[in-house]
């Protein structure tokens, strides 16, 4: 079916050869999974909601000149975008404490943190993707100072943009998780936003109701996670509300706990 050379094969996408040198293809699947795959499940539309999604936050982190990999949405489950050299981290940044900083460090649920806290956390499925420290980063080779530097500046305009569009549509930005990437043109190299920004990557909760929107419906098996990003989407303007009373249930796939 797919004749096209597939690069990486990842949880949530699939990355295929572009077009053109210097080009992929992100195909984003409808998997979900949470606790480094332990809880999998297959949920109907997914991997369109997050398409559309992403592609409305990249393309508007583009235009305001963040640099993303992004160049265009191709189809329902697909986006064209620019080959880069995978950092491998996941960056985390928190305004308001949640998931894993609750757990660890006993912090209230919703306390709102006196500034945004960054955390970088090497990305390595076998190792589940262990909390780093920058002398880690630097050591290892994972990045260079001043490739840290690069990644803290960007990701806190993301922040401050996201955080303004989340609350624009009565939702507030809890954390989220960006992945950088090295782009090279010529001589010349700088680091830009890749992976995807989606429901799947942040916390989102409802600003009134502080309803969960994101993949902790999945994750705490709160349900509804299909019809809170579609209810994500609709509030951005990119579906309409017939759109999100299509949404269908998950079909389990695997589910360990
Ligand atoms: P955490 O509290 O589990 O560390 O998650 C922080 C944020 O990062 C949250 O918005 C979810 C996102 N995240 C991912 O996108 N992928 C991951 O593998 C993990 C652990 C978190
Ligand atoms: N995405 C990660 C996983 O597949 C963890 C998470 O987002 O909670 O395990």
């Amino acid at each position: 079916m797919n004749r096209r050379r597939r690069i990486y094969e990842g949880k949530a996408k699939t990355l295929y050869e572009g077009p053109e040198p210097g080009t992929l293809i992100q195909f984003f699947k409808d998997d979900v999974t949470a606790f480094n795959t332990k809880k999998h499940e297959i949920f109907d539309g997914k991997g369109v909601l997050n398409n559309r999604i992403s592609e409305y936050v990249f393309d508007n982190l583009n235009r305001i000149g963040i640099p993303t990999h992004f160049i265009k949405r191709m189809n329902m489950r697909e986006q064209l975008i620019k080959e880069v050299e995978m950092i491998p981290l996941e960056i985390v940044v928190r305004n308001i404490a949640a998931g894993q900083m609750i757990q660890h460090l006993g912090v209230k649920e919703g306390t709102v943190l006196p500034r945004s806290i960054i955390e970088f956390y090497y990305k390595n499925n076998a190792l589940n993707d262990p909390l780093v420290s920058e002398e880690h980063i630097t050591a290892f080779g994972w990045a260079s100072p001043s490739e840290i530097d690069d990644m803290m500046a960007l990701i806190i305009r993301v922040n401050d943009f996201l955080s303004g569009l989340f609350w624009g549509i009565g939702i507030q930005l809890v954390d989220f998780k960006i992945e950088c990437g090295r782009l090279f043109e010529g001589d010349l190299m700088r680091i830009i936003v890749a992976d995807e920004i989606s429901p799947d990557s942040c916390r989102l909760w409802d600003i009134k109701t502080k309803r969960k929107m994101d993949k902790d419906c999945f994750r705490e098996n709160l349900g509804g996670m299909i019809e809170n990003y579609c209810e994500v989407a609709f509030r951005l303007g990119i579906i309409n509300q017939k759109e999100t009373q299509r949404a269908t249930g998950p079909i389990l796939v695997k589910s360990d706990q």
